[in-house]
C-alpha cells in the first residue's frame, strides 16, 4: 500500500510564521489529552466503537434485507453519508444498477420529499433517522409524513422498518423509540454532527452499501491514536500532520487568507469537499475569525470558478487532494487528429493527473499558499485517514485561533425565527423581531 503524504512545498508555511505556533504545542497537547480523559474528543479516542461494531454485526442481515434506505438526516447527520455514498458506492448513479439504493433525504423540499414517498416500495425500504438531537425540524418534520406512509403501507408492523440514530437518553426521538419500540443505534455523548461520520451516523448508511467500513474505522484510527494516546506531549504533536495543517491554516488566517479551497482531484472523492466545508465553517467561523470553505471538484471546475481562485482577489489557501494510483481507464485509439495527437498511446486517466498537476503549478504560480495531500490510494482505509486528519486539524485549529470549534451558537437565531413564524409557543422576542421586520416597507423592484 502506498504512503498518503502532505507536500508542503507550495505551502508557504515558513514564510506564514507557522512554525511559531508550535511553542503552544504542549500546552494543546496537555488540552487534548485531558478533554481526551474525560471523554469530552470521542471522534479521536473512538471509546462507543468497539460495542458499536459489535452491533452493526448483529444488525447486518437484518439492514442488508431491504432494498431501499431512506435517511432522514441533515447537516452532520447527512453529510458523511453522503460522501461515503459518492466515493464508494457509485454504482447508484451509473447505468446497470440493479440496487440496494441509498436515499438521503436532507432537506425540505415538498417535491423531493412527495416522490420518495409516492414511489419508494416502503415494504422493502429501512427508513433511518438520523439526529444525534432527536428534535431537527427539518428531520422530524419529515419523521412525521414518513410516519404516516409507513402505518397506512404497513399497518400494525410500521415500526419494523424504522431504525432511530440519536441520543442514548434525550430527545424527542429517543422517546418515540421507547415509545413505539423503535430499533435504534447511540450518538455517544460530546460526539456533534460533523465529527460524527465514523459513528453509527455513517458507519450505518455504510454498511448497507457494502462500504467496508471497518478500514475506514481503521484509517482513522491510524491518524488519531497517537492523539489519543496518554503519552502525547508537546514534541509528539508538533510532529503530527493535523496539529501542522492547523498550524498552517491559523498562518494562514492571521494574514489574511479568509478563504480555504478544498480542491478535490479525485472526482469520486467530491462529495468530501461538501463534507469537509461543514465541518470546517460550522467549527470555526466564530467571533469574526476563520475561513470560508470552498469546495471544488478538479477537472470540473478548472472550467467554472477557477478563475476566480487564480486571478481574484489573494486571499485562499489550497487543501488539494490527489491520488496518484487512480485507475488508468480507456486508453485511446489510433484514431485521432493531429491536433490532438498528443493523447495518441495514453489513457484517459492519465489526464486527470495532467490536470491536476497543471492546476496546482497554476495555483502556486499565482501565490495560493497550498497543501498537496496525496492518497496512497483511493481506499477506505485512505478516506479515514483523511477525515480522521481533517477533523483533528480542525479542533487543533479551533483551538489556536482562541474559538470554540465544538458549539455553532450563530445558527441558532434563524431556526428559532423560523420556529416562531410557524407559531410554535413562547419565542416572544423572536415573535416581536419578526414582526418588526415583516412590517418595515421593502425595497422592491420587479424583473
Ligand atoms: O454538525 C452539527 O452539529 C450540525 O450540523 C448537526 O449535525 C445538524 O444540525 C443536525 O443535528 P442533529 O443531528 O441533532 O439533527
Amino acid at each position: 500500500m502506498a504512503a498518503n503524504i502532505l507536500d508542503w512545498t507550495d505551502s508557504w508555511y515558513e514564510r506564514l510564521d507557522s512554525e511559531s505556533h508550535c511553542d503552544s504545542a504542549a500546552s494543546i497537547a496537555a488540552r487534548f489529552s485531558g478533554e481526551v480523559a474525560e471523554g469530552k474528543l470521542p471522534f479521536c479516542s473512538m471509546p462507543f466503537m468497539a460495542s458499536l461494531l459489535h452491533d452493526l454485526d448483529g444488525l447486518e442481515d437484518y439492514v442488508k434485507s431491504f432494498d431501499h434506505m431512506l435517511l432522514l438526516g441533515i447537516g452532520g447527520s447527512a453529510l458523511g453519508a453522503r460522501a461515503l455514498q459518492k466515493a464508494f458506492f457509485p454504482q447508484q448513479d451509473q447505468p446497470g444498477h440493479e440496487g440496494p439504493w441509498l436515499w438521503i433525504a436532507d432537506n425540505v423540499c415538498a417535491k423531493t420529499l412527495d416522490a420518495y414517498l409516492q414511489k419508494l416500495p416502503l415494504e422493502k425500504t429501512l427508513v433511518a433517522v438520523v439526529s444525534k438531537s432527536g428534535g431537527t425540524i427539518e428531520t422530524i418534520s419529515q419523521y412525521f409524513l414518513v410516519r404516516d406512509k409507513l402505518k397506512q403501507d404497513l399497518g400494525d408492523n410500521w415500526n419494523r422498518n424504522l431504525l432511530f440514530v440519536t441520543d442514548k437518553e434525550k430527545g424527542f426521538l429517543r422517546e418515540q423509540a421507547d415509545e413505539f419500540s423503535v430499533r435504534t443505534l447511540e450518538v455517544p455523548d460530546f460526539l456533534g454532527g460533523r465529527y460524527s461520520v465514523l459513528s453509527a451516523v455513517g458507519l450505518l448508511p455504510a454498511m448497507f452499501m457494502g462500504v467496508d467500513y471497518r478500514s475506514l474505522v481503521e484509517g482513522a484510527s491510524a491518524v488519531l491514536s497517537p492523539l489519543a494516546s496518554p503519552n502525547l506531549n508537546g514534541d509528539l504533536l508538533s510532529r503530527h500532520p493535523a496539529f501542522k495543517m492547523a498550524c498552517w491554516a491559523s498562518g494562514l488566517m492571521g494574514e489574511g487568507y479568509n478563504e480555504l479551497i478544498f480542491f478535490s482531484y479525485i472526482p469520486q472523492w467530491a462529495c468530501f469537499g461538501q463534507w469537509f466545508a461543514q465541518l470546517w465553517a460550522e467549527s470555526l467561523g466564530k467571533e469574526g475569525k476563520g475561513s470560508q470553505p470552498l469546495p471544488a471538484i478538479g477537472a470540473t471546475d478548472q472550467h467554472s470558478v477557477n478563475q476566480m481562485f487564480l486571478d481574484g482577489p489573494r486571499n485562499k489557501g489550497c487543501l488539494f487532494l490527489t491520488c496518484p494510483s487512480l485507475p488508468e481507464g480507456a486508453p485511446f485509439s489510433d484514431d485521432i487528429p493531429d491536433n490532438f495527437a498528443y493523447l495518441k498511446g495514453k489513457s484517459f486517466g492519465e489526464l486527470i493527473h495532467a490536470e491536476g498537476l497543471g492546476t496546482k503549478m497554476a495555483l502556486a504560480a499565482n501565490k495560493v499558499p497550498l497543501v498537496e495531500m496525496q492518497m496512497g490510494d483511493d481506499s477506505e482505509e485512505a478516506a479515514g485517514r483523511l477525515m480522521g486528519l481533517l477533523m483533528a486539524a480542525t479542533i487543533f485549529t479551533g483551538w489556536l485561533i482562541e474559538i470554540n470549534p465544538i458549539d455553532q451558537p450563530a445558527v441558532e437565531m434563524g431556526k428559532l425565527l423560523a420556529k416562531a413564524r410557524l407559531g410554535a409557543d413562547g419565542l416572544e422576542k423572536e415573535k416581536e423581531s419578526l414582526n418588526s421586520f415583516l412590517n418595515t416597507k421593502r425595497e422592491e423592484q420587479e424583473f
